[in-house]
């Protein structure tokens, strides 16, 4: 068990959240301050959010797929994943915005991945996902047994119809980002939910407006304004917002748009979301 894993079991929330801070302070300091391009970043206004939950189509596709996909889990918890509200929330933006390229960075036991493969087959043949992980997601002690799914990602999507639609990479995030702009290669949504670590969320948004096609969307998971908790356990993780702080301090025209909260349950009772967008102020 690490230091912090047995922190957290005895510490109260207030008092972790600030060991977290602590530990990840230096960190965000020390990395150099990173190039950036936002130029491709959009202007998204309210009514662009709203719009995405407007669609009650959307809503119907989703139960139907999410009951699908627990099928093929054996397992609705999915620990470590996405919470069942945010994967609505990120199935809807794929439905609504039909990107031709995703890029997801935190495939773990494959929740939002599935979530979001399924949406692009909603919305016809040509989207394809792109998912990163440190870790081999789909290798036979992978991640996937030690939560209990049925099966491995790759495993599940090929059950659900989807697996064509995605390719699965074992690679730290910057070096998947880098060669990927290197290679030229573009994406209309870029879906961050790998490292959380303040240093990590820094340079991994810079590098991502490099393989961001014009005006595609940088998603943020784990991102709580203010560094304030979202939900009734008081817990935070910090580093998204912290390294966006510190972006938006020295790039002026970038900011955050929290989601804020959805129109259906997430966590622990709330309607709360960490989801929000990188875009032009
Ligand atoms: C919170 S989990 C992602 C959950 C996933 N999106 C889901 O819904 O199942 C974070 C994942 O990011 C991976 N990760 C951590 N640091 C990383 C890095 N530097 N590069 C790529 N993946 C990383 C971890 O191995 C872990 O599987």
């Amino acid at each position: 068990m690490s230091a912090r894993t047995a922190l957290r079991g005895i510490l109260p929330a207030p008092l972790m959240n600030l060991v977290r801070e602590a530990m990840q302070a230096p960190k965000l300091w020390r990395v150099p301050t990173a190039e950036i391009r936002t130029s491709v970043l959009p202007r998204v206004s309210a009514a662009d959010l709203s719009e995405l939950w407007a669609h009650n189509e959307h809503g119907r596709q989703w139960r139907e797929d999410r009951a699908r996909i627990e099928a093929a889990l054996g397992s609705p918890a999915l620990l470590g994943g996405v919470n069942p509200g945010d994967r609505e929330a990120i199935y809807r933006i794929v439905r609504t915005r039909a990107p031709r390229r995703i890029l997801e960075v935190g495939t773990h036991v494959g929740a939002s991945t599935l979530a979001m493969a399924c949406a692009l087959a909603r919305c016809g043949d040509a989207g394809h996902l792109t998912t990163v992980d440190v870790l081999d997601v789909n290798a036979d002690d992978g991640p996937w047994r030690r939560v209990g799914s049925r099966a491995c990602p790759r495993t599940l999507a090929e059950d659900l119809g989807v697996g064509e639609r995605i390719e699965f990479v074992t690679q730290p995030a910057m070096e998947a980002l880098r060669a990927a702009a290197r290679d030229g290669r573009r994406f209309d949504l870029v879906f961050l939910d790998g490292d959380h670590g303040a240093a990590a969320v820094y340079e991994e948004v810079a590098a991502a407006t490099f393989v961001l096609a014009e005006g595609g969307w940088i998603l943020l998971h784990d991102y709580y304004p203010g560094a304030r908790p979202l939900f009734p356990d008081g817990r935070v993780i910090p580093g998204p917002y912290r390294a966006l702080q510190r972006l938006r301090r020295e790039t002026p025209g970038l900011s955050v748009r929290p989601f804020g909260l959805l129109p259906w349950p997430t966590k622990q009772g709330s309607h709360a979301t960490s989801l929000a967008l990188v875009v032009r102020a």
